[in-house]
């Protein structure tokens, strides 16, 4: 049964491929970024459907505004967890995602951050700028030989493996679904994460944040880890125990961390503030997603969703 989708509003930056689509197909379309809520819960009235990235919150309040009017949420990204997917069943609200459009972008920061745990990139660069020539003080470590630990090994975490294959490091990888033998077409040993904590140099997070991965990375389980491991969070603020991070930092237990996302974007907590400007960390504001290439793609296939929703496209149907 068509969906009647007229008006859309775009509540994060996204590309404008989508809205060109949109109005391509004769859909109004509205942008209205970084909206507080009580403005979002108003503006939501007049609309059939809206789109956000991670910023805007999709939450029970403003899914019960748009109650009657909002038919359908779409997120030009990978999780949902930003839109309050219960409460919107309840009002037989569709939601959508593009899970795939962003992976080779989440995929190819994680590598490039890997390499700035092993070589000091960005103090040694940022030491150029201000006219020191200091060869002695960045010197790094090799990855070839070392043993990556990929936790998670759908779209993101086997893309990763395959890349950090060729720069000679041994992957290692869990996942609760991923086959042993699919973990092997990436060049990835699967093992039980009781198996994984020693022996990794590096551990990479490619989970969704759920009750089950929260805290995943942990005083517990830094405490089974080696001297100096070093981590990478691209997926989801909260995988991590902060505190418990900053502990280990501190300790020298973890020799390095990098990371894109925070438990509160933008950062708020104390304790984020201080692994910020840790020397150990190297921190980017959620760019897991910001490329160019994958803004298009999560752009138009979050558009061509809702175009099919509204039965003009034989793409979907
Ligand atoms: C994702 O889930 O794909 C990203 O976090 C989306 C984004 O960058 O907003």
């Amino acid at each position: 049964m068509p969906v009647d989708i007229k008006k859309v509003l775009i509540c994060d930056a996204v590309d404008a491929a989508c809205v060109d689509l949109l109005k391509s197909h004769g859909i109004e379309v509205t942008y209205k970024l970084k909206l507080p809520k009580d403005e979002l819960c108003k503006e939501v009235k007049d609309f059939d459907a809206a789109i956000v990235r991670s910023d805007t919150k999709i939450t029970a309040d403003v899914i019960k505004a748009g109650s009657g009017s909002l038919k359908a949420v779409g997120r030009a990204g990978a999780g949902v967890d930003n839109i309050d997917i219960s409460a919107a069943t309840a009002e037989n609200i569709i939601v959508l995602n593009t899970p795939g459009g962003n992976s080779i972008a989440a995929c190819e920061l994680t590598c490039l951050l890997i390499g700035t745990l092993a070589r000091p990139i960005v103090p040694a660069g940022q030491s150029m700028k201000e006219g020191r020539w200091d060869r002695k003080l960045y010197s790094g470590t090799e990855l070839y030989g070392k043993t990556l630990a990929v936790i998670g090994l759908g779209r993101i975490g086997r893309e990763v493996g395959i890349r950090m294959n060729a720069f000679g490091m041994k992957v290692i990888g869990y996942d609760p679904i991923t086959t042993a033998e699919e973990a092997k077409a990436a060049n990835i040993s699967k093992l039980e994460l009781d198996q994984i904590w020693p022996q990794a140099d590096y551990i990479t997070v490619h989970t969704p944040l759920i009750p089950e991965t929260r805290n995943l990375i942990s005083s517990a389980t830094l405490a089974k880890c080696k001297q100096g491991v070093k981590v990478i969070n691209v997926a989801r603020g909260g995988i991590i125990d902060e505190a418990a991070l900053l502990e280990a930092l501190e300790s020298g237990k973890c020799g390095g961390a990098a990371l894109d996302v925070f438990p509160e974007e933008p950062p708020k907590s104390e304790v984020t503030k201080k692994l910020i400007q840790h020397p150990k960390v190297v921190a980017t504001p959620h760019l897991g997603a910001s490329t160019s290439e994958a803004q298009v793609r999560v752009a138009v296939e979050v558009a061509e969703q809702f175009i099919a929703l509204t039965g003009k496209s034989d793409k979907y149907t």
